[in-house]
């Protein structure tokens, strides 16, 4: 298949969850794929696989959990073929990742400083004490006092502050991929736009490119060069912010912006009738099929393909054309 991005492409990811429930068939063929620099926003309701998405790329998936199948390059390496200690390399220094809950990737024991000059001195081989200017430097971009926050332990930290200190931790070795899951989910309005501009002036100066997840189109279409979104573990429509937003393709995204500026987040949604199915037994063909205005038989039948319908614009959808065929 040809390539669609030259730092992250992944294709017909499939993740599955083995629970009493049965299995959950969370990731049903991810498409998704990022330039160099780039900013891409991943959106969808809660439950839709984001999140499995995000930890995939880092092979991050534990117990009951199991990558069926896909590719997942980054750069020129499939991550699902390397080996776990090449794989150790790339997490944390090429790609990182932060998280809604600072609190879940922080340890609790270890002071701010140490942790990030141990994320550091993994990268640079070198010992955890030398990596202390470094600390200090990076905690005084993210607008903390460093000398004051270094010594602090993560329960001492406001979740504005320990935000930042995420956001320290994670941009500190210089990743070529910065992953933020819901970065400011948990945080009040005010302090979520002063991240985000935290966030936004710091990646520009650095270059990184980002994934950005969020249940929030607004942030995500403030934040990102181009949008996927997600529904019930497929992609269903990628395209630049702008195309997106002025020409929508599929029901779901249609559904979805109609959504937003009264409400302003997925979680409310009720502009589209009905639930979203239920990953042990999702319906077959298109798992929005049930919901969509425009189904018709072969809805029913096969997930379609995501097929490209103009430059940077891909929609999963048989209005547009399409042979299905894109995993099941
Ligand atoms: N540890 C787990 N055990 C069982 N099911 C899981 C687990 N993690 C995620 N899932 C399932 O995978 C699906 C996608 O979850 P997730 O990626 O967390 O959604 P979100 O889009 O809200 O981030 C959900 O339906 C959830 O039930
Ligand atoms: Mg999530």
């Amino acid at each position: 298949m040809k390539r669609r991005g030259d730092l992250l492409d992944i294709s017909a990811l499939k993740v599955v969850f083995y629970t009493y429930r049965g299995v959950i068939k969370a990731l049903n063929g991810v498409e998704l794929w990022m330039n160099r620099g780039e900013r891409l926003g991943v959106v969808g309701e809660t439950g839709c696989g984001k999140s499995v998405t995000a930890k995939s790329v880092m092979r991050l998936i534990e117990e009951p959990g199991k990558i069926l199948s896909g590719r997942l390059l980054f750069e020129d390496k499939d991550l699902l073929q390397i080996q776990e200690s090449d794989l150790r390399q790339i997490r944390g220094s090429e790609i990182s990742m932060i998280f809604q809950e600072p609190n879940s990737s922080l340890n609790p024991v270890m002071s701010v400083g140490f942790q990030i000059a141990e994320v550091l001195a993994e990268k640079n081989k070198t010992k955890i004490k030398k990596q202390y200017p470094a600390v200090a430097e990076m905690l005084e971009l993210v607008g903390l006092d460093a000398e004051r926050v270094m010594t602090m332990y993560p329960h001492e930290l406001s979740g504005g502050m320990a935000q930042r200190v995420m956001i320290a931790m994670g941009l500190a070795p210089k990743p070529k991929l910065l992953i933020a899951d819901e970065p400011t989910s948990a945080l009040d309005v005010t302090i979520q736009a002063q991240i985000l501009e935290l966030l936004d002036q710091l990646v520009r100066e650095m270059g990184n490119a980002v994934l950005m997840i969020s249940h929030d189109m607004g942030v995500v279409a403030e934040f990102c060069d181009k949008i996927m979104v997600m529904y019930a573990g497929n992609s269903v429509e990628y395209a630049t912010t702008e195309k997106l937003f002025k020409n929508p393709r599929h029901p779901y995204t249609k559904g979805l912006l109609q959504a937003v500026p009264r409400i302003g987040r997925i979680e409310e949604l009720k502009a589209i009738k009905g639930t979203v199915p239920d990953l042990v037994s999702p319906p077959p063909g298109c798992r929005f099929h049930k919901r969509c205005p425009h189904m018709t038989a072969v809805c029913q039948k096969e997930h379609p393909s995501f097929i490209q319908v103009e430059d940077d614009h891909y929609v999963a959808c048989y209005l547009f054309g399409n042979e299905g065929g894109g995993g099941h």
